[in-house]
């Protein structure tokens, strides 16, 4: 997730100064936290349903088909459920799928769309509900501030934590030209509903990946050079929250909420600076070899202790005190062109590097570097 632009990108002349041009970015305007909140979303709902027709539809991770979280969703006649794997990363074309079944079912647009699940099904939602309202396809529109118009009305409701999507500004989807974020204004959900009691059960692996998503983001972030006072507000709270998470032995509740709070704060420190090395290199392991975001960012990460000597030394502390067993040789059969493949990709991420690195990145990185460093994964 998280491909903002910097606020520092455009500067402009005011008189005899140089002022950057800062960026004016929206917030989730509605948010509810707390256990069991999740039973409120019927009357979260009530006011939008302005017409018997429209439905509302709810784009739910297929891990609960059948599972007593069905039955609470605040069905009305005309609302459909539809049952998404999250196995693999969200795809434009699956978007567009998506859009094409919605509106060939129901004579009129949906009131709203709601997303139940981890990233991917929050990056689904948020694009279903960009592109019921826009023409085209959805690679069209990956890219920063392409949307000519509203999203209709949607709503995340994390099962996972970490990845931040909850409050992000972009809904990053697998194209097939580029893995790239739609980022806009229309991005951003109009509601969240933050029940850490939904993210009960989920299995050890994906709670550790998703949550060092958490971990990364806030690392990059407080080690960047986009670095502003506003980031580092959210970062290093987010940061205190994961050390709490993974280093101390709380009680699964406290572990719960606490994780939730972290992806939250992880999210708005990215989106007011930007992410770095692990996530431009994690994008080119996902592009080429469909792995998933969060082993991802720690496949590359355990390598990057030249850019982050703490930061990597903390992530071992996690991985030992958990147990985790990194995949290896993920990159072992892979041809030169493959290499080429994840390197351009991963390059051409150019704010990630920048704020890596500085405005002079270009001089401090190599393909041959980024090459050294996907060998060893
Ligand atoms: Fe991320």
């Amino acid at each position: 997730m998280a491909m903002e632009v910097s606020n520092k990108e455009n500067e402009e002349q005011i008189g005899t100064e140089v002022t950057p041009n800062y960026r004016n970015f929206p917030m989730v305007p509605r948010v509810i936290f707390g256990n069991g909140c999740f039973n409120q979303l019927g009357e979260i709902l009530l006011p939008k349903r302005k017409s018997v027709e429209a439905p509302i539809i709810f784009l739910i991770d297929d891990v609960f088909e059948g599972t007593s979280l069905i039955s609470r969703v605040p069905l009305f006649p005309n609302d459909q459920i539809i049952f998404i794997s999250a196995e693999e990363e969200p795809k434009t074309d699956q978007v567009d799928i998506l859009v094409k079944q919605v509106r060939s079912e129901f004579k009129e647009l949906p009131l709203g769309i709601v997303g139940i699940g981890g990233g991917t099904l929050l990056d689904l939602a948020k694009a279903v509900a960009i592109m019921l309202n826009n023409k085209g396809k959805s690679e069209e529109y990956q890219g920063w501030d392409l949307v000519k118009k509203p999203s209709i009305y949607h709503v995340g409701i994390p099962t996972i934590s970490g990845t931040g999507a909850e409050v992000s500004r972009t809904t990053v989807l697998l194209g097939p030209e580029k893995k790239l974020g739609i980022n806009s204004d229309y991005t951003t959900f109009d509601q969240v509903i933050l029940d850490p009691d939904l993210t009960k059960g989920v299995p050890k692996e994906q709670w550790f990946y998703t949550g060092m998503d958490c971990y990364i983001h806030c690392v990059e972030s407080l080690n960047g050079t986009f670095l502003n006072a506003f980031s580092q507000s959210y970062g290093e709270k987010a940061l205190e929250l994961c050390k709490d998470v993974f280093l101390e032995d709380l009680e699964e509740s406290e572990s719960r909420d606490k994780l939730m709070m972290a992806s939250w704060h992880g999210g708005m420190s990215i989106a007011y600076s930007q992410v770095g090395v692990a996530h431009a290199m994690s994008y080119g392991l996902s592009y080429l070899l469909g792995v998933r975001h969060g082993i991802g960012n720690c496949l590359v990460f355990q390598y990057l202790e030249e850019f982050y000597p703490e930061g990597v030394a903390l992530f071992n502390k996690m991985i030992e005190k958990h147990n985790i067993s990194l995949p290896k040789g993920v990159c072992s059969d892979l041809t030169d062109s493959d290499f080429d493949i994840m390197i351009n990709v991963a390059l051409s991420l150019e704010p990630l590097w920048e704020n890596a690195l500085g405005a002079e990145w270009e001089k401090h990185i190599s393909p041959e570097k980024l090459k050294s460093i996907y060998q060893k994964i």
